[in-house]
């Protein structure tokens, strides 16, 4: 898990930050964000196992909470929704149809609504089998036969399989349908005793859902979150200040995110976690932006780039002549970083390696020269920092070969 990614702030000036949860400490770390022209506000980005480690298992059931406490999440998301007798259950979609076997065992109750459902009908369900059927490469037979969690049994199962250590981040789904939904949260949060905890954020779409959680528990954290085209055309900065009333960040989706978002939301001490981010490449572009954590279905990648120095910036290259070229990167913190350049796409042949080191002293900027390539030639290059497994690409044209008449 990493810690401390922020190395100080220059560009917000968040002193007067009423919320204890952006307290500012500055650790040791491998990760330097100097270079970034906005950063985290928190003191920890941080890794939000959207529907658990759901790239990998069947969503919000146990065994899949339980891969993404193995691979370091830092916070296990689930979705509520709750049953015709009144009980908090995890589960995304409004109907049962999807993730479990109900139009099997139920065949006479479509559209087959959550809330036409008693729980003790919802425990008969098989809400794992779904997806080794619809994933057979990533099928498992521990998946065969998964329950569907309740809050409390999801919250229990957390705390223990994570040692306490583990987050909690819990969205009110279609909060409309349901009466009494915020009371019976805030109920089981206390029964459980994780009400107060540090590492727990409620989160939803409805903003009256939020209002009314905070009334309820005045100390729990909120997010606000966006979709679509829901801040098309307003004023981000006047939008922010207004949530800022009771939510602690917002949850935009990832293609809402911008510098301009970023900067409104940490100016109004608003945190920022995007979803849903799956691919290597777009969680670094958004690390880049400086958010404060990142939804995601692979939380083992998020992992893997947050405890150790990666590429933030390239490869680029560039002094193209004839024979030579040169390729640059810039890393956020002291690594090694390889380039490898070659003729065939697959790097499978011809291929040159390079290696230089990026430091603090060089402003985290490493470039290397590669010569003796040939003139009038595509050339794929890769490159990564030796710490971290992700590898940026490009590729360039050699100049053609000088003639007797253009010298
Ligand atoms: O909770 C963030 C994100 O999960 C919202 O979208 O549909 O995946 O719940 P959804
Ligand atoms: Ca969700």
């Amino acid at each position: 898990m990493k810690k401390c990614l922020l190395a100080g702030l220059v560009c917000l000036s968040i002193t007067a930050s009423p919320y204890s949860v952006f307290a500012q400490s500055l650790q040791s770390t491998k990760i330097n964000y100097r270079q970034m022209a906005l950063r985290p506000i928190s003191t920890d980005v941080i890794v939000i196992a959207h529907r658990g480690a759901s790239a990998y298992g069947p969503e919000n059931t146990l065994a899949t909470y339980k891969q993404a406490i193995l691979m370091k999440a830092d916070y296990i998301e689930l979705d509520l929704q709750m049953t015709k007798d009144g009980h908090l259950i995890a589960m995304h979609d409004e109907t049962l149809a999807r993730t479990t076997n109900a139009k099997k065992l139920f065949p006479n109750r479509p559209p087959w609504r959550v809330n036409d459902f008693s729980l003790e009908e919802i425990r008969r369900l098989d809400a794992g089998s779904w997806f080794n059927q619809i994933y057979p490469a990533k099928a498992k037979t521990e998946y065969i036969g998964q329950h569907v969690p309740t809050l409390e049994e999801a919250i229990k199962f957390v705390k223990k399989h994570g040692n306490g250590k583990v987050g909690i981040y819990i969205e009110t789904k279609t909060p409309s349908l349901y009466q009494g939904m915020e009371e019976k949260v805030i109920e089981i949060l206390k029964k459980t005793q994780v009400l107060d905890d540090r590492n727990l954020f409620l989160e939803s779409f409805n903003e009256q859902s939020l209002r009314k959680l905070k009334s309820l528990a005045p100390k729990v954290k909120v997010i606000q979150l966006y979709k679509g085209r829901t801040l098309a055309g307003r004023n981000l900065h006047q939008e922010f200040k207004r949530i800022s009333e009771y939510a602690s960040g917002i949850g935009p989706n990832k293609g809402l995110v911008s510098r301009k978002l970023i900067k409104a939301a940490h100016q109004n001490y608003l945190l920022v976690h995007p979803w849903t981010v799956d691919s290597q490449s777009d969680m670094v572009s958004l690390l880049s932006l400086g958010v404060d954590g990142e939804f995601t279905n692979t939380a083992d990648q998020l992992v893997d780039l947050l405890e150790k120095p990666f590429i933030s910036h390239g490869a680029a290259n560039g002094h193209i002549t004839n024979s030579s070229a040169i390729l640059w990167a810039r890393t956020n913190g002291d690594t090694r970083v390889q380039f490898e350049v070659s003729t065939d796409s697959q790097f499978k042949t011809n291929l040159l390696v390079r290696t230089s080191h990026s430091d603090d002293h060089h402003d985290f900027i490493v470039s290397v020269e590669f010569v003796g390539l040939k003139p009038d030639t595509k050339y794929y290059y890769r490159a990564h920092a030796v710490s971290s497994q992700y590898h940026v690409t490009g590729s360039f044209q050699t100049e053609p070969e000088k003639t007797a008449k253009s010298q």
